[in-house]
């Protein structure tokens, strides 16, 4: 029988640090205080990913710089812990311009702009890319972002009832114009034909639209959907709407628990499980040796200082963890705010980790499994984890760049495919095609 092949995305941001704060102090990272900023190094990277026929290239984003740490902007700026972040929706026009194929994601939250705008903003990416657009819809979890919209951080609960109506408004938009509207009738004097084209007339709890839409069915009627929920609304909104999700799980058994849970949701509601693409964080050190790689991981993680792990994990937890000591074990802390993130307070043997070494860890990749050695040990760890969880991929994260993006595309890709374990070409033109290809 063939075996499963994975799925790869690249995860990036619009900024100097990804998900490694060690990332742009790398001696390889080809950082000077500009060139992150421009659209060439992207363009570079995406046309690499391309090669390595990825799903996509996915961009994070948040809409401030956070405080939550000791009540000061100080660390965040200093280590730029997901800051700077500049806008990555406009970016992805520019990646579109040089690629073909590939698909092109970006973070957008359903907490600040209304959902007409969204769905007219990805409806034009989606055009603007040929059908590659995917949007991450996300609900924003650090209060620093809704005091810069001047508004009040709703609880979880409320911001998912609200993340449902606005997906529900988006998908009526994208509705309001029927494939074939646009008749282009130059004889007749009909550019589109009015009886194909709708109001929406929605009035919800939380929004109104009237509509139409005033930009015409896309290629793929809005783009594909990505979530990174990991709570069971979370779980929900992600099973009810999405075609990939992005989820950290530092331990395979943790991971294949969450892709059950998720596939299960998906089976319940009458979705293929397959139309949703669950892709796990993975940062890959590969070396010439298993002892290079170790060289080169303790390299990479001795660049992040304590306090940027600590900033870090604070704005991803909203709470202020200089309240906490160093050695409490993070796996018996009972704030309700730490609940969210306790799968990646655990050891690989599942024992529970100190508030200092998850503050490490989160500073080094968020948490997510380093996978070190040289390109058939990382391979056969990759494979492991991947077999471990039953599919689908990895979200790969890389310790400097571009570098590290190339070495992946230019060593471990050829890898997998010897293996049998990845595509060797494209098949199908849209991002949710591509998210769905199974050879
Ligand atoms: C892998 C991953 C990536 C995420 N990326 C972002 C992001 O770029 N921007 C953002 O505002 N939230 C991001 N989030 C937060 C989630 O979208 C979600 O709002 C948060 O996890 C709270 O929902 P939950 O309680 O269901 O997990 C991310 C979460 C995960 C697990």
């Amino acid at each position: 029988m063939a075996k499963k092949k994975m799925h790869f995305a690249q995860f990036l941001v619009h900024g100097p640090s990804y998900h490694s704060l060690g990332m742009w102090r790398h001696p390889k990272t080809e950082f000077t205080k500009e060139n992150w900023a421009r659209p060439e190094l992207y363009q570079h990277i995406a046309k690499t990913c391309e090669r390595g026929l990825f799903d996509m290239v996915f961009f994070a984003d948040l809409n401030y710089i956070s405080d939550t740490f000791k009540g000061s902007l100080e660390p965040a700026l200093r280590y730029a812990a997901q800051a700077p972040e500049h806008d990555p929706v406009v970016l992805l026009g520019w990646l579109a311009a040089v690629t073909k194929q590939i698909g092109l994601g970006a973070t957008f939250s359903t907490s600040n702009q209304h959902p007409f705008y969204a769905a007219r903003m990805w409806g034009t990416l989606d055009h603007l890319t040929n059908g590659r657009a995917a949007w991450n819809v996300v609900t924003s979890i650090n209060r620093n972002q809704q005091a810069n919209y001047g508004t009040e951080r709703a609880d979880a609960d409320t911001r998912y009832d609200q993340a449902h109506e606005y997906m529900e408004v988006c998908r009526k938009l994208w509705d309001s114009w029927d494939e074939d509207a646009v008749v282009l009738d130059k004889e007749g004097a009909v550019f589109a034909d009015a009886s194909k084209v709708r109001r929406i007339e929605h009035e919800g709890r939380f929004f109104k639209s009237r509509g139409p839409l005033n930009v015409v069915h896309s290629p793929q009627n809005g783009p594909a959907i990505l979530q990174a929920g990991t709570s069971p609304k979370g779980m929900d909104f992600a099973a009810k709407y999405a075609d990939g999700i992005f989820a950290i799980q530092p331990r395979a058994e943790n991971a294949a628990e969450y892709f059950a849970q998720v596939k299960g949701r998906m089976e319940k509601i009458g979705r293929n499980p397959d139309h949703c693409r669950i892709l796990f964080g993975a940062q890959p050190i590969i070396g010439e040796s298993e002892a290079h790689a170790v060289e080169l991981q303790e390299e990479h993680n001795e660049l992040v200082p304590l306090d940027a792990g600590m900033t870090i994990l604070s704005a991803h937890l909203d709470f202020d963890l200089s309240q906490i000591p160093l050695d409490a074990d993070m796996t018996e802390r009972t704030e309700p705010e730490l609940h969210r993130m306790r799968t990646r307070f655990l050891k690989p043997d599942g024992s529970g980790m100190t508030l200092r070494e998850v503050a490490h860890r989160h500073g080094q990749g968020v948490g997510l499994p380093q996978f070190v050695g040289t390109v058939k040990s990382v391979a056969d760890q990759m494979e492991a984890f991947f077999e471990t969880v039953g599919g689908d991929g990895f979200m790969l994260t890389p310790i400097h760049s571009p570098g590290a993006i190339d070495q992946f595309v230019d060593l471990m890709v050829p890898e997998f495919q010897r293996r049998g374990r990845y595509r060797t070409e494209y098949k199908g033109k849209t991002q949710r095609e591509i998210l769905r290809q199974a050879d």
